[in-house]
């Protein structure tokens, strides 16, 4: 297994393009991709959620930490259910690892994807859960956090940036 490199950059241009569903969740290259991804996360000290767009592929695919959900691994992800209640709190990402942000989300969501071995299942995720998966599904369609910040902060200082 390999532990790949995160892109990083807010202009950088695979963080930025849509990415594409999985036709064979079973190919070897798909199997790789998500061993690697799996890995690439357990290495990190920092972060509870990663997808393939970070690590340098266009494809609908993403991780979470074991500590946050049940299931672990998200392909070809649909959103069944958004509540609109929402909550704003802090957020921050692998991909822009200088910045944290206050993001609103919406506390509930409830969505319908894959797993490795290409079974269909439903989670509902609440509070940080539902965080996590508003903000991987985002990464799959070229959407970083600072787009929806309000106000984003220098990790280094503290020094608040306009978000405009
Ligand atoms: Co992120």
């Amino acid at each position: 297994m390999t532990i790949l490199k995160i892109e990083q950059g807010i202009n950088n241009k695979i963080l930025r393009t849509t990415s594409k569903k999985v036709d064979n969740i079973l190919d070897p290259e798909v199997q790789t991709l998500i061993s690697n991804m799996e890995e690439t996360l357990k290495s990190l000290e920092i972060g509870i959620g990663l997808a393939a767009p970070q690590v340098g592929k266009n494809l609908r695919i993403f991780i979470a930490k074991k500590s946050v959900s049940s299931k672990t691994v998200f392909i070809n992800p649909k959103i069944i259910f958004l509540s609109k209640k929402n909550q704003e709190f802090e957020e921050g990402c692998l991909s822009i690892p200088d910045l944290k942000g206050m993001v609103k989300r919406s506390i509930k969501i409830k969505i319908e994807a894959f797993n490795k071995q290409g079974r269909k299942f439903r989670i509902t995720g609440e509070n940080l859960l539902a965080r996590l998966i508003q903000h991987e599904i985002d990464h799959l369609d070229g959407i970083l956090f600072i787009d929806k910040a309000e106000t984003l902060y220098k990790l280094e200082d503290k020094s608040e940036i306009k978000n405009s």
